[in-house]
């Protein structure tokens, strides 16, 4: 089986939902942050509005991140555009918007940041979020290195690899199933990313002797994110980029 392989190495470190705790969650800001501490790779999570286009949104609904409310798969992009992001993590931040697929792309690209890209689908979206963002990761990123891709949801994963077939796939779990080698075939996924409390050595072997990097959320602490290093762990997604470091 070919498993579309990543272009850049990986860094140990990866700014956790763009800047980590130092800027409000899925933001712009978060990447300009990012890229000032001097972080070379961030993961951010990516769902469909109601029109199908891709926005930078963590949960299902807004209100614990924005001022608005409801179902994101309900609004519409002309609602989400007026929406204010950034007033919940700290007023500095006032005014920050959700920003599109497309922007947090070309923000990435104009910075040099590398990017782990979470599909995270609204129930019963799966596959229309993997297609479209697979498609515009093909589109956004071209003629650059492409992102890795990773999502909980295989059945998004799935029409992703079907949508754009070159793209590198990660296979989200919290504690990685008996058959997570299987899955992670079943994508032809580079890559095995779990909670770093549901790691056990068994994973790390199996891992190991089949040459998959295991990445590793959520980690705040750098004595924790050494020991997962000793251990084996390729890379962990950090809240902490200023304490966990990449060398
Ligand atoms: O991709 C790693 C991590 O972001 C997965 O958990 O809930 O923060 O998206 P979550
Ligand atoms: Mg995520």
């Amino acid at each position: 089986m070919i498993r579309p392989r990543l272009g850049w190495s990986l860094p140990r470190v990866f700014a956790h939902r763009c800047g980590g705790a130092l800027a409000p969650e899925n933001t712009l800001a978060g990447l300009r942050i990012a890229a000032r501490m001097g972080v070379r790779a961030v993961e951010f999570d990516v769902m469909l509005s109601a029109d199908g286009s891709p926005w930078l949104v963590h949960d299902e609904r807004l209100e614990r991140t924005t001022n608005g409310s409801g179902w994101v798969c309900e609004t519409h992009d002309a609602r989400l555009r007026t929406l204010e992001a950034g007033a919940h993590q700290h007023p500095a931040f006032l005014g920050e918007a959700i920003p599109t697929f497309e922007s947090a792309a070309l923000l990435c690209r104009q910075l040099g940041l590398l990017a782990n890209v979470e599909i995270k689908p609204a129930a019963g979206f799966a596959a229309l979020t993997g297609e479209v963002v697979a498609r515009q990761v093909r589109e956004l990123w071209a003629g650059a290195e492409l992102p890795l891709v990773s999502s909980f949801s295989e059945e998004a994963l799935l029409a992703a690899r079907a949508a754009a077939p070159e793209l590198p796939l990660g296979v989200l779990y919290e504690a990685p199933p008996e058959d997570w080698l299987t899955r992670i075939n079943r994508v032809a996924a580079l890559s095995l990313h779990c909670d770093a409390e549901c790691l056990d050595d068994s994973v790390l072997s199996g891992a190991r002797a089949n040459g998959i990097p295991v990445l590793c959320y959520t980690v705040n602490e750098p004595l924790a994110a050494e020991a997962l290093f000793r251990r084996g762990v390729m890379a962990v997604f950090s809240d902490r980029i200023d304490r966990v470091r990449d060398s």
